[in-house]
């Protein structure tokens, strides 16, 4: 074992600046991929949810994100609800079935396969 060998750090500032553009992609790979245009409804995958969070754990914690601290907002905390509620409360949300302006916008840009990926994440608990 060589102790004084150490790694070149990832430079972690890339993640800030570059990671919006890396889910653009990701999100319109997503879309376009035919295995998800056939299946009527989209199977949700937390790994791919996990990457996605990214906008959404300024407000609602994640799983495996235990510092929490007094929320500014009153946000309800959604890891643990079951996956279907998630699902379909971000659905209600894009429809205006739910009204709340923050979680509206958001949810607006947002796929179905987005949906049940972050649903996949959150319920996964
Ligand atoms: C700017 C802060 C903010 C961000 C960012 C945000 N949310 Fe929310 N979210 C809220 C608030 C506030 C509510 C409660 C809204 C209401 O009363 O309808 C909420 C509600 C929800 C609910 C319904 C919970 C329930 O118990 O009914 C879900 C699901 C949800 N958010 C998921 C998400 C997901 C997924 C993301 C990321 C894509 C996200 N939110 C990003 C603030 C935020």
């Amino acid at each position: 074992m060589n102790l004084s060998y150490s790694p070149p750090m990832m430079k972690s500032a890339m993640s800030a600046s570059v990671f919006p553009a890396l889910l653009f992609c990701l999100a319109a790979a997503l879309m376009s991929s035919p295995a998800q245009a056939q299946s009527g409804e989209a199977v949700g995958n937390a790994d791919a949810g996990r990457k996605k969070a990214s906008m959404c754990i300024g407000c609602h914690q994640i799983p495996g994100y235990k510092a929490s601290f007094p929320s500014v907002y009153s946000v309800p905390l959604i890891s643990g609800q079951s996956s279907k509620y998630i699902e379909s409360a971000l659905a209600a949300y894009k429809k205006g079935d739910r009204s709340h302006p923050t979680m509206r916008s958001i949810a607006g840009s947002l796929s179905a396969q987005d949906m049940a990926d972050l649903a996949a994440l959150y319920g996964s608990k």
